[in-house]
């Protein structure tokens, strides 16, 4: 084949070599518009993946590019004059530089014609005249940029500025400096690549940029007062750009996160960052432009396949991966557009959420990583959470938490879940196995399912209710053995079904209307849940009376009931979040229009429940923090507002959820996929919050709490099938003190003397 390859870096370089060595017959020409040795940034980071993957493509580079590799462990934070150090990660780096030389010395090696200071444009018709045109052009590519709609291009301009310098100044572990400036906050990536030369990212928010006038500083004076804000870290070394001798390149730059829904059009072929970037804060760049390569490389050079089918290939597998990365490098990139939120931080913690922030590396990775400096962060988790009382270095979930006078055993919660078995609203047998096996099973906090406060306030006929004194009793009976056989304790979930109400039992249609007997729903507005669903009758004042009350009503007879604590449910579309949410509420009154207006009755029943509740006993709201609907819904910024909103009438504690508040919601599921919105409550809103939605593993449980994102953790669906899901979480552990029922004894012993060995031997095999 005859191949042209547009730009000398590492993806365009690595292709050419790993065709040569495939069939050294291929015409392979590479046009870079820089002339040899001159190219932007400084180090480079790889994983021990992409080093395996470059050996066994081509041991000859690979030997010495491993030959060259700087190495290092430790990762080193320093924020408000404190440097916290954590070991174990495991680096490798190399010059940008020395890498692209390498590249070039063996492409040359094996046959490749190098062309520098070749200026390429799409629009020249010589690109014809090949079989292939690789567009490894990098980020801003012209032959990509050509044809938008052919390869289907989304770019994403990200917020903060950064400039990529180097240094003679050799950072011993990787360095992230928080400094706080009269601008606002600004901060530094630092690593050593080579034995006398490290690498320098400042980045910080376009505000703090703008104010300090870097927009209108040539780049010398811009790096002159780079060096002036880090000179503490600089030790009298200076900093460098090797910008200015490039085309296309500027100091200050936004990061553009890169897509194609297509990789080839024509015989042109993307490659490396010209089809996909990910954020420099994640270093998988140039793992991601190598690996290309090499797959492309493969699928061309193999028998039988056709150059569509090779192409197919080339794009489902590369993209599968990029996607996953693109992923991860997009939490990184938030947390560092949203740093001010974790500014309040201790320091320790700061780290924790920093080293966490991407999702990849979790509580147990760090164990493996640093266990010493894992403990002194459990350490500090649990002082804080008792007072001082305790030094224990256990897993966070295990950390008790204080609601006002109540206090829950450890950060796990049973998340209220709708059983629709109830007579009449009346919880029977199978609600007091339901709810007390998962007392028993360990979790610090069972929440009932939304119970109505009135026999229309019901989603279905099969919900439970608490109106009437029948209703008392059955729940009186479920708390008082939830009291006497376990250490959990127990909320009260309190709704009204609103829009959503006279409704199927969950299991033979969600949403769907009854068969017969509906009963007539009311809403904030008369906006049915969907064509099927009845046209609610909006509320009238008195309705908003009498509603309230009802709530009144219900929160008097679960102090009867022994409740420890009550939730308003004011999510997921029913009457109170008919509401919160624009999407339901059309009203033209003092109830609807603004956030402020459409808050005003739920704010309202909220306090009149807070004032009939006991002082020294919790509440909490549950909100949905998305509508899923853009800026057309409820967005994560008027969560917060929400959040606030019910924290200043005497909530302690936002449970977050999102969504089910319209039925055409379009949400992003994925591992722990709320928990941001509870990070952004929490933190932007300082509200204490509980995160829920496919959290399902100690591990993550753990992350959350120990980095700040929530201060409970709420599992639903898991529970389901394990209602021990906390206790054999603390046998995985092995954590000791958590109350396990006298009668499981012998089996929680087993289980974890069971879990041990098998651990050991796990861990025997591994050696
Ligand atoms: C601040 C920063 C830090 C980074 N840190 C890391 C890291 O630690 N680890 C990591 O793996 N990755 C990192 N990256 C990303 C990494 O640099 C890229 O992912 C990688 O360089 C992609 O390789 P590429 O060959 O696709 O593109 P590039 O390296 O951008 O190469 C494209 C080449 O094409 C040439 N070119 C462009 N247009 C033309 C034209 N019309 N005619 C001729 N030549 C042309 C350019 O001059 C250039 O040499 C970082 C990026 C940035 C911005
Ligand atoms: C069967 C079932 C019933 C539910 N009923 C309720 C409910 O009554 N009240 C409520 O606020 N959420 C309810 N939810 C939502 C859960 O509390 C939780 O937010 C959701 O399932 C996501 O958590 P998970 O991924 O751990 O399951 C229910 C969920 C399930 C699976």
């Amino acid at each position: 084949m005859k191949i042209a390859c547009i730009g000398a870096g590492p993806a365009g370089l690595y292709f050419a070599i790993s065709m040569k060595l495939r069939d050294p017959a291929h015409e392979v020409e590479i046009f870079e518009r820089n002339p040899p040795g001159v190219t932007f940034g400084w180090g480079v980071v790889f994983s021990d993946l992409t080093v395996d993957n470059i050996g066994r493509n081509d041991p000859v580079s690979a030997k010495t590019i491993t030959g060259e590799f700087a190495h290092w462990d430790d990762i080193d934070v320093h924020i408000r004059g404190e440097c916290i150090t954590s070991g174990g990660h495991g680096f490798i780096g190399i010059g940008r530089k020395r890498l692209l030389e390498i590249l070039q010395d063996r492409a040359r090696e094996l046959g490749v014609a190098l062309h520098f200071e070749a200026e390429c444009d799409p629009a020249d018709p010589k690109w014809r005249d090949y079989d292939l045109v690789i567009a490894s052009d990098g980020a801003n590519s012209r032959f990509r940029d050509a044809s938008p709609e052919a390869f289907g291009v989304d770019v994403d301009v990200r917020r903060n500025k950064f400039v990529w310098l180097g240094t003679s100044k050799v950072f011993d572990a990787f360095t992230f400096a928080f400094e706080e400036t009269e601008h606002g906050w600004i901060w530094a990536h630092a690593y050593r690549f080579a034995p006398d030369c490290s690498t320098f990212i400042v980045e910080c928010s376009e505000e703090t940029w703008a104010r300090f006038g870097f927009d209108r500083m040539s780049q010398d004076e811009s790096i002159a007062a780079c060096e002036k804000l880090f000179a503490k870290y600089l030790d009298g070394h200076s900093l460098q750009s090797n910008a200015t001798h490039l085309i296309g390149s500027a100091a200050w730059l936004n990061f553009r996160r890169i897509k194609c829904e297509r990789w080839a059009s024509g015989n042109v072929i993307l490659l490396g960052d010209a089809a996909h970037t990910a954020h420099f804060s994640i270093g998988s760049g140039t793992k991601l432009a190598l690996e290309d390569a090499i797959k492309l490389a493969e699928v061309l050079n193999r028998d039988g396949l056709s150059l569509q089918a090779a192409l197919d290939e080339y794009q489902a597998e590369r993209n599968l991966e990029v996607l996953k990365l693109q992923n991860s490098a997009r939490n990184s990139t938030e947390w560092f557009e949203t740093l001010e939120r974790y500014l309040h931080f201790e320091p320790l913690q700061f780290a924790y959420s920093l080293l966490t922030r991407s999702q990849r590396i979790s509580h147990e990775n760090l164990r493996l990583r640093d266990r010493e400096w894992l403990e002194g962060v459990e350490r500090w988790f649990w002082k804080r959470a008792t007072d001082g009382r305790s030094n224990t270095t256990a897993p966070p979930m295990f950390a008790p938490l204080r609601l006002r006078e109540m206090e829950v055993e450890n950060r796990i919660t049973v998340s209220p879940m709708a059983m629709y078995s109830a007579l009449d609203g009346v919880p029977n047998d199978f609600h007091f196995v339901h709810l007390g096996e998962r007392a028993l099973g360990g979790a610090g906090l069972v929440f009932t399912e939304m119970t109505c406060v009135s026999p229309e306030g019901r989603i279905s006929p099969g919900c439970t209710g608490m109106w009437n004194a029948d209703h008392v009793a059955a729940w009186k009976r479920i708390v008082d053995f939830v009291h006497a056989n376990s250490k959990a304790k127990i909320c009260l979930q309190l709704g009204h079904s609103g829009p959503k109400g006279s409704t199927k039992l969950g299991w033979e249609g969600n949403d769907v209307p009854l068969d017969e007997g509906n009963w007539p729903v009311m809403a904030a507005s008369d906006v049915p849940w969907s064509p099927a669903n009845q046209v609610p009758r909006p509320m009238t004042r008195a309705d908003m009376d009498a509603v309230r009350d009802e709530f009144v009503a219900a929160v008097t007879m679960g102090l009867e009931a022994g409740f420890d604590m009550i939730e308003l449910h004011a999510a997921h579309g029913y009457l109170l979040s008919s509401f919160i949410t624009p999407l339901q509420n059309r009203r033209t009154d003092d109830y609807g229009g603004s956030l402020e207006n459409r808050l005003r009755y739920p704010l309202e029943v909220f306090a009149a429940m807070r004032a009939a509740w006991p002082k020294d006993r919790p509440m909490s709201v549950r909100i949905s923090a998305t509508d899923w609907a853009g800026d057309d819904g409820v967005t994560p910024e008027d969560a917060v507002a929400i959040g606030e909103a019910f924290a200043r009438d005497g909530a302690d504690l936002i449970d977050v959820s999102a969504g089910q508040t319209w039925a055409e919601q379009q949400p992003v599921y994925g591992r722990m996929f709320q928990t941001p919105f509870s990070d952004k409550i929490r933190n932007e809103g300082r509200v204490a919050t509980m995160a829920v939605g496919n959290i399902y593993e100690p591990d993550h449980a753990n992350s959350i709490l120990a980095a700040g994102r929530a201060d409970l953790v709420a599992l639903a669906r898991p529970h389901l099938v394990d209602p021990f899901w906390t206790l054999r979480a603390a046998a995985q552990l092995d954590y000791r003190d958590i109350h396990i029922p006298p009668q499981y004894l012998n089996g929680m012993s087993q289980l974890a003397r069971n879990l041990k060995r098998e651990a050991e031997m796990a861990a025997a095999l591994r050696v």
